[in-house]
């Protein structure tokens, strides 16, 4: 059996028509915007937002600008500094806001398909979180209504519709929300032209420039689709201007399936600052820093010193395939089906990749030095001995990749996944070998409150697990094959339907996504 014959043998029909990318609708039906959801009474916005969300054309590659979906903002009530336009860029306004305040975000739907927006890393009520059973469809709009509490950090936010979170982040819609707060500012981190904000993406273009995702064929599904080339904030390695200064890098890894194991291709000085829910307790230093799907960075970076000219590039360095998972099928013929990895991309995961440059200019930053404590953590934060452990397992059974033994159904929750409000639980999500040889490196993400990694043990020799950060609030924790990760969650106050999924997104579009219930 070759290859070929057996991609096609693999290919799920019933997966195909659904999940393949589509196109941008031709329609141009004029829209009829009738809000979803009623305003709560009483409920005044400090900000509000419209959100949109259509098909739109970016110039990525030189020649055809490349069709994409993309999020438009425009600024309704609030500072005038909420919302700011990547210029270039396929990518949604970075939406900044306050620990605080009060929002409203109007979200438009002008595609031709149903959508609905989810706030990652955002503690909101239920019917702010963007589950995929509020989806709304073309010509229509869903209010959101929430107030920021989450701490300062680098959050973000894209679509999360049944089955279709993939492709429609893949085609451009995704953006990055900022949170700041009193705490983050007595620091004074570098800010204006020394914070970098950079979204990570990898793509794949066709011989016209447009972009290429996958036909829903099995094995891609497996493996999670990944591009061929990376783009920072929708551009392809850019070369950015920056003063030998300190800086501040906010990392987002907004891609469908690839891990990165970043690092600088000079000897600078690197501080980790913050994870997912922001700052860290105290700065850590290290070469490394793995980043998978849906997880962010925050980092101090020393570039005084440095001679006019000198280009310090970011790169993804090399790791051993193995280590994001294995897809080997023993039982397909003997031969297994190491061959069949990266049947998707010639770049497979752990390819050696240059992400971006930094090209320093003439002028000199002002002194600067890491603070030696950055932030303090809330009663939550401390171990609750005696809480509730609930082992949730990653595994792959009947060509599906499971959570908890189960996967996806749109209102199903089952009475482990029932938990009662402002609880603590201890969450232990084991990544277990499977006898046909198929394992992942799976990143598992949280709706909800963000929560605190105790500790992870297991597995065999990886060289991603030296440079993933696990301290601070996580929303989503890498979980490598056969290790057991185990996270303390205190649940969020809003009781109603929240999800957890792996953020590989078409491990989470084929069903590796389970709702929990808080009461
Ligand atoms: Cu970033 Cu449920 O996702
Ligand atoms: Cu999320
Ligand atoms: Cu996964």
């Amino acid at each position: 059996m070759d290859r070929r014959e057996l991609l096609r043998l693999l290919s799920l029909s019933t997966l195909a028509g659904t999940v393949a990318c589509k196109g941008p609708s031709a329609s141009a039906r004029p829209a009829a915007f009738s809000p979803e959801t009623t305003s709560g009474a009483g409920f005044v916005p400090d900000v509000e937002l419209l959100l949109t969300a259509a098909p739109d054309e970016v110039a990525v590659l030189p020649g055809a600008p490349t069709r994409v979906w993309r999020f438009s903002g425009r600024l309704l009530k609030g500072p005038a500094d909420t919302l700011q336009t990547i210029p270039g860029s396929y990518l949604g306004p970075v939406i900044r806001l306050r620990r605080g305040q009060k929002v409203r975000v109007r979200f438009a739907n002008q595609l031709a398909e149903d959508s609905i927006v989810h706030w990652h890393g955002l503690d909101v009520p239920e019917s702010a979180d963007g589950h995929p059973r509020l989806a709304v469809g073309h010509g229509r709009e869903y209010v959101y209504e929430f107030e920021v509490t989450n701490r300062a950090g680098t959050y973000w936010y894209h679509p999360h519709p049944h089955m279709r979170t993939g492709a429609q982040v893949y085609q451009g819609l995704a953006g990055v929300l900022l949170v700041q707060d009193d705490e983050e500012d007595r620091l004074a981190l570098p800010s204006g032209g020394t914070e970098l904000l950079c979204v990570i993406q990898d793509r794949q273009f066709d011989e016209r420039n447009q972009l290429v995702f996958h036909g829903g064929v099995m094995m891609e599904m497996m493996n999670g689709f990944l591009g061929d080339r990376v783009l920072v904030n929708g551009q392809p390695q850019p070369t950015t201007e920056v003063d030998a200064a300190w800086h501040r890098v906010r990392l987002v890894n907004a891609s469908n399936a690839r891990i990165y194991k970043l690092a600088w291709s000079r000897d600078v000085q690197m501080a980790v600052i913050g994870g997912d829910g922001g700052l860290l307790e105290t700065p850590l230093h290290q070469q490394a820093l793995t980043l998978a799907p849906g997880q962010r960075a925050d980092l101090l970076l020393d570039l005084t010193g440095l001679a006019v000219g000198t280009d310090v590039h970011l790169e993804s360095q090399a790791f051993a395939e193995a280590d994001a998972g294995l897809v080997g099928m023993m039982g397909m013929g003997g031969r297994g089906m190491g061959g069949m990895r990266g049947g998707n991309s010639s770049v497979p995961n752990g390819t050696p990749l240059r992400v971006m440059t930094l090209r320093t200019r003439a002028r000199q930053g002002a002194a600067f030095r890491v603070p030696e404590r950055l932030s303090s953590f809330d009663a939550a934060w401390a171990p609750r001995a005696g809480a509730p452990i609930r082992r949730v397992s990653l595994t792959f059974q009947r060509m599906e990749w499971l959570l908890g033994g189960r996967t996806f159904a749109m209102a199903d929750v089952a009475p482990e996944e029932t938990v009662a409000a402002g609880s603590t639980q201890l969450w232990e999500f084991e990544n277990l070998a499977n006898p046909m040889g198929m394992e992942a490196a799976h990143p598992i993400h949280m709706h909800g409150r963000q929560f605190r990694v105790l500790d992870r043990t297991g597995g065999r020799a990886n060289t991603l697990r030296a440079g993933i950060v696990d301290g601070g609030w996580r929303d989503t924790v890498l979980v490598l094959p056969g290790e057991t990760v185990r996270v303390q969650v205190t649940f969020t106050h809003h009781p109603g339907l929240y999800l957890y999924h792996c953020h590989i997104l078409e491990h989470e579009d084929m069903g590796m996504m389970r709702n929990f219930r808080v009461t």
